[in-house]
């Protein structure tokens, strides 16, 4: 820290900096001009074009550095994530988007059989997965909802930048509160991580987070069971329900939709070979 901060004031030299900031974070040199470069938005090519930093830039390289080295994600110093191909805004205090979800969305394409018209997504953070799908449906209409007002607004701020108001339409509340009408689609990614493993997350995650989007309560499903439960009653006849899950939830979820007499619901494994989405509908296979 007092070599970086010495560089820092000594030198506004961009080789030097990127010598500092690979030894403060104990990264390689092609790490740290790659997270130079996230950090001030710039392509990493670029960074040696101006070899020297303003006073200004350097603070806010600096202080930049600072809240990467004490575990903040890099997309809340950022403000930005990339989701397949979209880059959002990502305000802190609202779920940072996973690579696993990219994948949900790619599954959810290749199983809805034909194009939905009416979407509903309970939960939808930044509003990626609306967002993708706004995207794979043009001619879909999306209602994404959430219990949390930060995620809302951002949600509301990609929209409107990526010029689908129109299209999806968000409203903050619990679950199915003030939803009307039944859907071809309903999506989440809900919050299923059993209560006994929060502590196993990792501190980026622990710490800076929403523990509201991730805790699942006691058995990881609490929620999950009511997702399915109250959205019956907003699935068309043939429509579909799409839910990320737990891989550990299969057993218990299984279990559930069983007593529930649902006859139509099948599990499906990710990138990682591992079950993460539950499809429930109608008109599909058992498994
Ligand atoms: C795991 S995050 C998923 C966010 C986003 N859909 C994504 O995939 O990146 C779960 C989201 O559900 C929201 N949520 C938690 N409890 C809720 C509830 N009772 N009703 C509606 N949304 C809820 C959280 O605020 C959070 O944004």
């Amino acid at each position: 820290m007092v070599i970086l901060m010495g560089l820092f004031e000594n030198s506004n030299n961009m080789r030097e900096l990127v010598r500092a900031v690979s030894k403060e974070l104990k990264v390689d040199r092609n790490e740290a001009e790659l997270v130079i470069a996230a950090l001030m938005d710039r392509p990493r090519f670029e960074l040696y074009m101006k070899s020297t930093l303003e006073e200004d830039e350097k603070t806010i390289l600096w202080s930049r550095v600072m809240q990467l080295k004490n575990g903040m994600p890099i997309e809340y110093i950022t403000k930005r994530v990339q989701f397949q191909d979209s880059t959002l805004r990502i305000l802190p205090g609202v779920f940072i988007p996973r690579v696993e979800t990219e994948y949900f969305v790619e599954m959810i394409q290749k199983i809805v059989p034909q194009r939905p018209e009416r979407i509903l997504e309970i939960g939808t953070g930044c509003g990626a997965i609306s967002i993708a799908l706004a995207h794979l449906y043009p001619e879909a209409k999306i209602l994404a909802t959430d219990i949390s007002g930060r995620a809302i607004e951002n949600a509301c701020h990609n929209v409107r930048e990526l010029r689908l108001e129109s299209r999806v339409s968000l409203l903050q509340g619990n679950l199915y509160e003030s939803i009307r009408g039944e859907f071809d689609l309903i999506v989440s990614n809900p919050p299923y991580v059993p209560h006994a493993r929060m502590g196993q997350l990792p501190r980026s995650v622990r710490e800076f987070e929403p523990l509201t989007a991730i805790d699942g309560g006691e058995r990881g499903v609490q929620f999950i069971e009511k997702l399915i439960a109250q959205g019956m009653d907003h699935l068309r006849e043939k429509g579909l329900m799409a839910v990320e899950i737990d891989e550990e939830s299969v057993k218990l979820l299984r279990k559930f939709l069983t007593s529930q007499n649902m006859a139509s619901f099948f599990f499906r494994k990710d990138s990682y070979n591992k079950y993460r989405f539950l499809f429930i509908g109608a008109s599909h296979e058992e498994s």
